[in-house]
């Protein structure tokens, strides 16, 4: 399977991807990496396997539509079978969703704390148990059908950044095992409900 991989920021889901993605068994492999900003980690992490990269920065586009299909062009000129979504803090169209598949990963445990904030949210909130989730997305704000979740447990001394860090190891399991189920077993989506295999 062809894997798309947008990123914002640091990469480390990309990283683990890029890494899983070594062995062929695996199932999938990463065809290029894009980005709505320069000068991110998560690109060098690219050009250092490399892969072919892209960016496109809503500023240069006169409207966000333009942007969109501009997104959706270098996207699908590496012909993806699945488009990940890997800390990536843009939404897309419906038009967009359209022509490919696309899983996103999130933080907290949908459909609790959605938004660009959701581990200080969750620790705002007094909550015990929170965790990250892979969803399929749609034309919402994190309200796709669910794929996989995984739970962390909140200590009482975490800061935003020390919640976030430990989400972040799950987060990087439940991306990598669940994308390499998706490759080698396919899924189906009925409702809100999806089965992997
Ligand atoms: C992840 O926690 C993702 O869910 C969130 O931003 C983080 C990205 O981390 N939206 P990285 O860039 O993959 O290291």
């Amino acid at each position: 399977m062809r894997l798309v991989v947008l990123v914002s920021g640091a990469g480390t889901n990309l990283q683990a991807l890029l890494d899983a993605t070594a062995d062929p068994a695996y199932g999938a492999e990463v065809v290029a990496v894009g980005a709505d900003r320069e000068g991110i980690e998560g690109l060098a992490r690219a050009e250092r396997a490399g892969l072919p990269t892209f960016v496109r920065r809503v500023q240069d586009y006169p409207t966000r539509d333009d942007w969109d299909r501009a997104l959706a062009e270098a996207v699908g000129a590496h012909g993806p079978d699945l488009v990940v979504s890997a800390g990536f803090m843009k939404l897309v169209s419906e038009q967009f969703l359209g022509q490919f598949p696309m899983v996103n990963t999130h933080p907290a445990l949908l459909p609790s704390f959605a938004g660009m904030h959701g581990a200080r949210d969750a620790l705002e909130h007094g909550v015990k148990i929170t965790g990250a989730t892979l969803f399929l997305v749609d034309g919402g704000v994190d309200t796709g059908p669910i794929l996989a979740q995984v739970a962390v447990p909140v200590d009482d001394d975490d800061t935003e950044e020390s919640l976030h860090e430990r989400i972040k190891v799950g987060e990087r399991g439940m991306l990598v095992e669940t994308v390499g189920r998706m490759a080698r077993q396919g899924w189906s989506v009925e409702g809100r409900r999806v089965r992997i295999g």
